[in-house]
């Protein structure tokens, strides 16, 4: 099966040592999963994208249409835009069968695709519930990560050369 390139530097740095056990007791409390991949930089990029889920879910005033859901959701389209960005480059350094980095990056690219639609329909006045619009971010969020992002943790090596533990 055709591999991306294995081992480089920049992707050994990006690891830390850990095993199933850390990463299952490492559960946000937002969303009650287990959400971290084992790649620091992923890490806490996902947690400050979690951190805008958080703020919405904790603002009853910010529904679809008002200045504070559009603040937030523009924060979120840019911190979403710039973590694609640093994820894509691990994906493809780290030795993860190609079929998988192209059907992750193809992910990416339809919740961007949804956040510009998204956008485009608040702007033009389409009526969109609060919860709604806060089950499409946790889509794009959460149910990203354990569907896709999590998959990482089967391909990164840890500093001693061997992968986490299934
Ligand atoms: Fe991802
Ligand atoms: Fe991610």
């Amino acid at each position: 099966m055709a591999h991306v390139a294995r081992g480089l530097p920049a992707c050994r740095l990006a690891l830390e040592s850990q095993n199933l056990e850390r990463r299952a007791a490492n559960r946000h409390p937002a969303t009650e999963f287990a959400i971290r991949v084992g790649v620091p930089a992923i890490d806490r990029e996902h947690a400050a994208l979690v951190a805008q889920l958080d703020r919405l879910n904790a603002n009853p005033d910010a529904h679809p249409g008002t200045e504070t859901f559009s603040e937030i959701l523009s924060r979120l389209g840019r911190q979403i835009n710039a973590h694609f960005d640093s994820e894509e480059a691990i994906l493809r350094e780290c030795a993860m069968p190609t079929e998988i980095v192209l059907e992750h990056i193809q992910a990416h690219t339809e919740i961007l695709d949804q956040y510009s639609r998204l956008n485009l329909e608040l702007m033009n006045g389409k009526a969109l519930s609060r919860d709604e619009a806060l089950g499409m971010i946790r889509r794009w969020i959460v149910d990203h990560v354990l569907h896709h992002d999590m998959k990482l943790t089967q391909y990164v090596h840890t500093e001693s050369g061997t992968p986490p533990n299934p």
